[in-house]
Formats: structure tokens, sequence, C-alpha cells
């Protein structure tokens, strides 16, 4: 089944669109969220990697699936940060999320990355995007509680980079 994911490591005007409906079908993020994922994307097409995101888009045979986005966190010592992953709904569930955390993974690396942070909530919604990280290798490092809304934590994990250890995509 892993055989069918492809990676895309570019970006393309086509891609906002498919953007605002992998993000919509999740049906986790609110309009807002799903407008700053498009702006993020934006940013990319417009600056290229001056922008500071960087994509990767994962297709199940010939459709785009979902989508990762991430990028350093300037100022920092070589941390990134884990802005956002997405699977279209119709393909969760077969590998896709874990082949574009992996690939995100590994670029972070050769651009130097040491440490990747990720954040998300508490909501039960996001119970899915939890597993991802922490059979993953993440670990939970802070919970900032009512973040978001009453009950509605922020949940910050990281992932520590060995840069002798290549990851196998
Ligand atoms: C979180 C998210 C990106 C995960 O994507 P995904 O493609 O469903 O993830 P995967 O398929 O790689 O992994 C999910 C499970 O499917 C299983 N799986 C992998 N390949 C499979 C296959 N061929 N058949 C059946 N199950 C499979 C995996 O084993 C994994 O289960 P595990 O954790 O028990 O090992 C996706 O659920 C999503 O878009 N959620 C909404 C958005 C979100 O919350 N984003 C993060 C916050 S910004």
């Amino acid at each position: 089944m892993k055989g069918l994911i492809r990676l895309r490591k570019t970006v393309e005007p086509s891609d906002l669109d498919r953007v605002k409906e992998i993000t919509s079908s999740t049906g986790v993020f609110n309009d807002e969220e799903v407008a700053v994922a498009c702006e993020l994307l934006e940013e990319c097409l417009q600056k290229a990697e001056k922008s500071g995101y960087f994509f990767i888009f994962a297709y199940w045979n010939t459709e785009v699936a979902g989508y990762v986005c991430y990028g350093p966190i300037m100022g920092t010592d070589h941390r990134f940060y884990l802005n956002w992953i997405a699977v279209h709904k119709q393909y969760q569930e077969k590998g896709v999320g874990k082949c574009l955390l992996k690939a995100a993974e590994e670029d972070m690396r050769l651009r130097g990355a040491k440490k990747i942070f990720v954040e998300t909530s508490s909501r039960t919604v996001y119970h899915r995007a939890r597993r991802l990280y922490l059979r993953n290798g993440y670990k939970l490092d802070a919970c900032v509680k009512d973040f978001y809304s009453k009950d509605d934590d922020r949940l910050i994990f990281s992932h520590t980079i060995f840069p002798d250890q290549p990851l196998s995509v």
C-alpha cells in the first residue's frame, strides 16, 4: 500500500484549492484556521524559501492526498516548527500522514534541524494527530491549560533529531 504514495517538494498555485479542500475535509479546522493554512502556502508561493515555510505534498495515486508545512524557528539554535500536517479525510489511515511526517523530518534534518516542535489541541478530534506524534518518537513537553478555550489545552510535543541518523522515508 505504501508504494502508492508519491511525494512532491515543490509548490504550485493549484495547491491553494487543494489545501483548502484537504484542511476543510478533516473536520477539525475552523474557517479561520483553513484561511491561515492557505496564507502560509500563498507566502511560500510568493517568496519561496525566503518565506521560511517549506511544504511537502503527498499523492495517493494521482491525487494530492495530504501535505505538511514546516520551517525554522527564527532566533533559536536550529529548532524547527511543524506548522501543519493534514491528510484528506478520504485518504486517512493509509500511512500518508506518517510518510509526510518522516519526509518532513528528513528534510529538516538536512537543513540542520536539531529539534522539532509541534503543537496541537487536547480536544478529542485531535486524537489522530496526538497518536501520530506519540507513535513516531515525539514526547509531550508541555500542556498549557485552557490555552485555546476553556478545557481546550495547548499540547506541545518535541522530537530530537540526530544528525548522523538519516530516516528511511
Ligand atoms: C493526523 C493525520 C495527519 C494523520 O494522517 P493519516 O494519514 O491518517 O496517518 P497514518 O495513516 O500515517 O497513520 C494513522 C494510522 O493508520 C495506520 N495505517 C497506516 N497504513 C495503513 C494501512 N495501509 N491500512 C490501514 N491502516 C494503516 C497506521 O498504522 C496508523 O496507526 P497507528 O498509529 O496505530 O500505527 C490525519 O488524521 C489528519 O489530517 N487529521 C486532521 C488534521 C490534524 O489533526 N492535523 C494535526 C494538527 S495541525
